[in-house]
């Protein structure tokens, strides 16, 4: 089911430029990820037959989770504005048996919510809307009285290792995007600052906002090739790849060799692995 009748240009961009990537690099990417909604779901309040939306759930591996939690008599609904991400979700759950679980494909800042869900989830999914507290206030409206909106952002790009590195490599050989390059959005940092965020769910009407910093290896590759072919295509040493556009084609072989020295350095028993760290953000709607 599609909700989306009209899309900006950042969920074009994700439908047209990020799903191809994600899709490749799905593996390491939901692995990665992973590590911290484990952190996360343990604590997560989510009763025996309530109702719960995940959103920006991309391949829907946390949907699924949280169906299982709510057991047959809860419901999840798992938003995302690329279907593509969402078919992978649907055969997931079909495969599982999994019933109580529907995926729609949407905006999240436009959704016509209801008011009718115990929880607001989020892994990862709220970094890229054009406008947060739009998107947030939007989220609050999913919500009963006192239900509560829970979140995991990364926290700044300093804090995270995985993505700094190969940005830093990679800015040796190439220009920084210009103004005018096309993005997912304000982009994966954009709520790192937990004054900023504050702000922004004290406006969208959230009650008692709080952060709990989680921190996780994330395998960025079994071999440091592997790693490397990873970071020449996604976050933010993929993206100056991909707006460098031939220069950055011209100098590859010296980036990858680059980049393949300074990930090799971080090679154990388990792969590439890389410190991350994000924040669990929570909040409550009052109503
Ligand atoms: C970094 S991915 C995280 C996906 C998933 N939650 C996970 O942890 O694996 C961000 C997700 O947000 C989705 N997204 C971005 N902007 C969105 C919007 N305005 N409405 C709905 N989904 C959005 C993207 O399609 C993508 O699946």
């Amino acid at each position: 089911m599609a909700v989306v009748t009209e899309t900006t240009e950042y969920v074009d961009f994700w439908n047209e430029i990020l799903v191809p990537k994600f899709v490749r690099w799905k593996h390491i990417l939901v692995d990665g990820l992973a590590h911290h909604s484990a952190a996360v779901f343990p604590r997560l309040e989510v009763p025996a037959g309530g109702r719960v939306v995940d959103v920006g759930c991309g391949f829907g591996d946390t949907a699924i989770e949280l169906a299982r939690r709510v057991g047959p008599e809860g419901e999840v609904l798992g938003i995302d504005c690329c279907d593509a991400f969402l078919e992978f979700g649907r055969r997931d759950a079909a495969a599982a048996g999994i019933r109580n679980l529907r995926f729609v494909e949407a905006d999240v800042q436009a959704y016509p919510f209801e008011g009718d869900f115990d929880l607001c989830f989020s892994r990862f999914g709220t970094q890229f809307f054009e406008n947060p507290v739009a998107a947030l206030r939007n989220m609050r409206r999913s919500l009963r009285p006192g239900g509560r909106m829970v979140m995991i952002v990364w926290r700044s790009l300093e804090e995270n290792e995985v993505f700094r590195l190969p940005k830093e490599v990679v800015s040796r050989f190439l220009p920084p995007p210009g103004e005018d390059a096309r993005t997912c959005g304000p982009g994966p940092f954009s709520m790192a600052d937990p004054e900023v965020v504050a702000k922004q769910l004290e406006i969208a009407g959230y009650e008692g906002p709080r952060f709990e910093r989680i921190d996780a290896l994330l395998r960025a590759g079994e071999t440091p090739e592997e790693a490397v072919a990873f970071q020449m295509a996604l976050g933010p040493a993929g993206e100056i790849v991909r707006e460098a556009g031939e220069i950055a084609e011209a100098k590859r072989p010296e980036i990858e060799a680059a980049l393949t020295e300074e990930l090799a350095r971080y090679r154990t028993a388990e792969g590439i692995m890389l410190d991350t760290s994000s924040w669990m953000v929570s909040a409550r709607n009052p109503g």
